[in-house]
């Protein structure tokens, strides 16, 4: 299988398997943009627990949309993963540490949050939901 190793592209997650599909491509993505060895392992964990999230929860199938930014000095990641799922009625609560509707340990969305330098969570109920996360490093 050949890896994608585009600055932008999407990839749908729709089986299990796309969840390390996903990983793999964005550590990809990121070791060639240049990112270090600490950030490629945050980056990819917040990957790894967003696709998990829309293959358990959103009951439908989603894209993971990634993008390689570039200021002076500096090298940035936003990934963007979007579903056609049931949604979240309430973002705050999702984003607390513990809470779960899967009896899961409710710890991926404020793992990501910790990882990421930033995140952006948009969802309506029935229609679906976008999370957005972005990350920069020092170019070495
Ligand atoms: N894409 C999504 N569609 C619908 N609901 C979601 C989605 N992502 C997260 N949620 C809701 O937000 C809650 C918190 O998500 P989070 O990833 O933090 O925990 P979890 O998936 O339940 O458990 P863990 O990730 O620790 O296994 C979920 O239980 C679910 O109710
Ligand atoms: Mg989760």
């Amino acid at each position: 299988m050949t890896m994608d190793v585009e600055e932008s592209g999407e990839t749908s997650i729709a089986v299990e398997g796309d969840i390390v599909t996903c990983r793999k491509l964005i550590r990809n993505v990121i070791t060639v943009a240049g990112f270090g060895m600490t950030d490629v392992t945050r980056i990819v964990t917040a990957v790894s627990e967003l696709a998990r999230n829309i293959y358990v929860h959103a009951d439908s199938h989603g894209v993971m949309r990634w993008r390689v930014l570039y200021q002076p000095g500096q090298v940035g990641i936003q990934i963007e993963f979007e579903d056609y799922g049931k949604g979240i009625p309430n973002i705050d609560q999702a984003l607390e540490v513990g809470f779960t509707t899967a009896g899961s340990l409710g710890m991926g969305l404020s793992g990501v949050k910790r990882l990421m330098d930033s995140i952006v969570i948009k969802s309506e109920v029935s229609v679906g939901t976008m999370v957005s996360v972005e990350k920069w490093g020092r170019v070495k």
